[in-house]
């Protein structure tokens, strides 16, 4: 009766993995009962998450080739408009956001174009090896007005390049597809906790680090910066990440904006409190009901956790 925050499965949103093939659950060692699955099998997964009242899923794409673009995820027959497509056709009622990051789709894993000799983007006067910013804008508005058309009702943008959020939403205004929503990840760190992720959606940078885009983990006041930065360029949807390490950031975020707020239980997380329960060190259902209390206590109104049918069933018992 005094509780105050109180978790149900319409604040949650669940992440897929999405690869080539057909009848396809490749297991995700790092990520106990996650899957990269093929559409087939993903649709019937998001079938069942629909159906335990959990609204969104956000769909993270493992292309059959990578390049120097990450030009698969603008192609209208890649990997996740694809998805979108039979998500959309099969389980209408289930709201489809679609991450918008180039680093599960560029050879070199990172989230944009890279500086390289050679390449027409190229700047000498820019150090090699670095993001180029605005002209990943473009391929980030290119990308974005794809997945709208492929029937994506949210895009998330993931990479904290400078300018995504405006650059999405004038592409898609243009694109007539001003019906299509931003989820933003405005204030993300550069985390050790997406170590898992980055198997799951085998997106590790080939050199260096996210460092250059993502949040030092130590700043607060430039998060807020961002989260701001955001708000000012058409942001629907504010996100924090990750989410545990980052409570102060989430409740600073409620206090400061009135758009929602979602909080990401990134990877990391969710594998520690796996890894310490199969130990017997922590109890999984009470470990993760507290932790994902807190960060609704935060501030969060959405979030983003691989525990979600879990949490759906354990609420139920
Ligand atoms: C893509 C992206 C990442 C995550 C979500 N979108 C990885 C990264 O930035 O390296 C992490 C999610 C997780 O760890 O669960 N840019």
């Amino acid at each position: 009766m005094t509780r105050e925050a109180v978790l149900s499965a319409a604040e949650l949103i669940y992440p897929l993995f999405v690869r080539p093939g057909e009848g396809i659950r490749k297991p995700i060692p790092s990520m106990p009962g996650q899957h990269q699955l093929s559409i087939d099998t993903l649709v019937d997964r998001a079938a069942r998450v629909a159906g335990l009242g959990i609204p969104a899923v956000i769909l993270f794409g493992i292309p059959e080739t990578k390049d120097a673009f990450g030009s698969d995820n603008y192609n209208p027959n890649g990997i996740v408009p694809r998805a979108i497509r039979a998500l959309k056709e099969n389980v209408p009622d289930l709201v489809v956001i679609s991450d918008m990051c180039f680093c599960e789709y560029t050879d070199h894993g990172h989230c944009g174009i890279i500086n390289s000799p050679g390449d027409k983007h190229y700047r000498p006067e820019v150090p090699k090896g670095y993001l180029l910013n605005d002209p990943t804008l473009e391929l980030l508005g290119r990308a974005s007005v794809v997945h709208a058309q492929a029937g994506a009702d949210v895009i998330a943008p993931s990479g904290m390049i400078d300018g995504m959020v405006n650059a999405i939403r004038t592409a898609l205004d243009e694109a007539n597809l001003d019906h299509v929503s931003i989820m933003s990840y405005a204030a993300k760190y550069s985390s050790g906790f997406y170590g898992p992720f980055r198997d799951a959606a085998e997106s590790a940078p080939g050199f260096g680090d996210r460092s250059q885009y993502q949040l030092d983990p130590a700043n607060r006041r430039e998060a807020l910066k961002e989260l701001e930065i955001d708000v000012a360029e058409g942001a629907d949807i504010l996100m924090v990440k990750p989410a545990m390490p980052c409570l102060d950031i989430i409740a600073a975020a409620r206090e400061r904006h009135n758009l929602p707020i979602a909080a990401y239980q990134v990877s990391g997380e969710f594998a520690m409190l796996h890894a310490a329960a199969a130990n017997d060190w922590l109890d999984l259902k009470r470990c993760a009901l507290e932790s994902l209390s807190g960060i609704k206590r935060a501030g969060a109104d959405l979030i983003l956790t691989y525990f979600a049918p879990d949490v759906v069933e354990w609420l139920e018992q």
